[in-house]
């Protein structure tokens, strides 16, 4: 469906064109001063200078000739020349109908889907889950959820940090806590077991206590850096170990994401670009693109329009050994290869920004990438505690994810076995899903650039701008909508109608809005205006609730309306609450 300032901006540019300006002045925006109107158009100021005229007179031109028009109820020029614009409540019903009958709630899909790569989560195998992989994940998966409802063919991508010095550390330390191994045997043949030496619960000890002592003991530094290049240049027993390394972490993983709603299409890593290296950086020497630079191979990304330096991208160190910006590089090559997408976005800590403006750059220098494909940095800020530093746990060490969730889950928990008396099943059952939203829409309400304070308070609470405010808000819906149905009613078939009231409209008007924002979010890779705008729809509601008898509304037609209005309501907060990746329960 055409948005509904998309529909009313044609009727001004009619009006504009009648009156003799042109037809594009006539750009409608939802009111800045929704306590003089509900949309506006500007267009008279734009104007006034191509037409040497006041601005007023070229509004007062224009509403003249809007008298009949279908969708605006009330139309006024004001100084100094602002067109405010009031709308015909049958015909935002009509509209809202409408939407209430399509399967999008009329949200246009795309008409030529793009296929668009989203690089997201990015957790290091073998190392915990941290809260600092918390935002990719969450931001991510919004992003991702929001441009297939648009209609693109999305992949979501973990991009695994999996090849690092993480797997020669811990490699080093099974080999000294275990010597007997045969993965350490250079002289063995036969075949390694297939069973993992070690648990995820081992192996995350294993990673610490060996990081802890590479930076005490040299010597053991040394052995991990060696191990991690035997590894990487396919050392048959060290391949064998990380198989296994590989092997427990995914499974737990996977195990941590889907607790977090998230989802992805592709469990691709660092190790799977490796095998592109050689050939890319062959192609790269031979025509021209990389060279040496002390020791190292490298791809100068600089330009003259440039106002700081922007260092060369390093493709390959002096040992031999490749970097990041190596890795992204081949993973660039490997999409190409296999997906040739036409957009892909990177939701990365916005600290990793500099190594993102020398991989574009190199990628398009070297034709890697087609200078059509977009390559978009989405970075994100820091996650901060109460104290404004990076989130740590009351201890003083670095959050793990598991515990993060379950600190809130409980806090959760207890605000529910506190409301009142659900069974103990159903309360965990709901702090679980209540609890997400807590986490998730606290996080994606910011705008994603900015560092934000996780506040388990404030997060939590059924009031105000927080995820259990807007679950509240659909179980509520829901609850009177079953009252409705217990009584032998159906759901089926009820139409919205004109609004009696004036906070009927203003849910109404709310309402509307929905397929514009979700064109909007998507365009600027902004969940945070989805939370804005559901916590303004939330509101909306709960001041018609509180304002009208619904289910004990007399006259039927009008329940009916109400009812119908309820339904698309709770249908757009859920369709809303979807894309940010969380669900509402059935009670709270
Ligand atoms: N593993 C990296 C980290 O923890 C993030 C990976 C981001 N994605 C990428 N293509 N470099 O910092």
């Amino acid at each position: 469906m055409k948005r509904i300032v998309d529909l009313i901006a044609e009727e001004l540019s009619e009006a504009f064109e009648g009156a003799g300006y042109d037809r594009s002045l006539a750009r409608v925006t939802l009111s800045n001063r929704p306590d003089l109107c509900e949309y506006q158009c500007n267009g008279a100021m734009a104007g006034a200078k191509a037409y040497k005229k006041a601005p007023l007179m070229i509004a007062e031109d224009v509403v003249k000739r809007l008298s009949g028009s279908e969708y605006i109820e009330d139309v006024q020029a004001v100084k100094p020349g602002f067109i405010n614009m009031k709308l015909r409540a049958e015909r935002i019903a009509s509209y809202l109908n409408e939407m209430k009958d399509d399967e999008n709630l009329g949200v246009e899909k795309a008409e030529e889907a793009l296929t668009i790569v989203v690089d997201y989560g990015g957790p290091n195998v073998a190392k915990p889950l941290h809260v600092g992989h918390l935002r990719s994940a969450i931001i991510g998966e919004s992003i991702k959820r929001l441009i297939r409802k648009m209609g693109h063919q999305v992949l979501g991508d973990i991009h695994l940090g999996d090849w690092g010095y993480q797997m020669g550390l811990i490699i080093t330390e099974l080999k000294v806590r275990q010597p007997e191994l045969p993965y350490f045997d250079d002289t063995f043949e036969g075949e390694y077991p297939g069973e993992a030496p070690f648990t995820i619960g081992e192996l995350e000890e294993i990673y610490p206590a060996a990081s802890a002592k590479a930076k005490e003991d040299e010597a053991y530094r040394e052995e991990a850096l060696h191990a991690t290049y035997l590894l990487q240049n396919g050392h048959r027993g060290y391949t064998a170990v990380w198989r296994h390394i590989m092997n427990v972490s995914v499974s737990d993983l996977k195990k941590n994401y889907k607790n977090l709603n998230v989802e992805f299409d592709l469990w691709k890593g660092e190790a799977d670009a490796q095998e592109l290296i050689p050939d890319m950086l062959e192609r790269l020497k031979k025509e021209g693109y990389a060279h040496m630079d002390e020791g190292a191979l490298v791809i100068d990304v600089q330009k003259e329009s440039d106002t700081k330096e922007i260092p060369p991208c390093m493709i390959q160190k002096s040992d031999g050994a490749s970097l990041y910006g190596t890795t992204d590089l081949a993973t660039l090559v490997q999409r190409e290869r296999d997906y040739k997408p036409d957009k892909i976005i990177y939701v990365v800590d916005k600290r990793q920004e500099l190594h993102f403006v020398q991989v574009f750059r190199a990628a398009k220098k070297t034709k890697i990438v087609p200078k059509e494909t977009e390559l978009k940095f989405l970075g994100f800020g820091t996650m901060n505690g109460k104290d404004g530093k990076p989130f740590k746990t009351r201890e003083g060490g670095v959050m793990r994810l598991e515990n993060l969730i379950a600190e809130i889950e409980e806090e959760m928990y207890k605000k529910i076995t506190d409301n009142r008396t659900a069974g103990e099943e159903e309360a965990k059952q709901t702090a679980k899903i209540v609890g997400l939203s807590a986490i998730k829409y606290g996080d994606l309400s910011n705008q994603a650039s900015k560092d934000y304070v996780f506040d388990v308070e404030r997060f939590t609470s059924f009031e105000g701008n927080t995820g259990p405010y807007i679950l509240y808000t659909i179980v509520r819906i829901k609850s009177i909508l079953n009252k409705y149905t217990a009584g032998g009613e159906t759901l089926s078939g009820l139409t919205i109608k004109g609004a009696l009231g004036e906070s009927e409209k203003a849910l109404m008007l709310e309402a509307v809005k929905y397929n514009e924002v979700l064109k909007t979010a998507y365009e600027e890779l902004a969940p945070h205006k989805i939370c804005a705008y559901i916590y303004d729809l939330a509101n909306a509601f709960n001041r018609f609730y509180h304002e009208t008898k619904i289910l004990t509304e007399e006259d039927v037609g009008r329940k009916k309306s109400y009812l119908a209005l309820l339904l698309l309501t709770k249908e757009i907060l859920l369709s809303c609450i979807d894309v940010l990746g969380f669900e509402a329960p059935e009670r709270m």
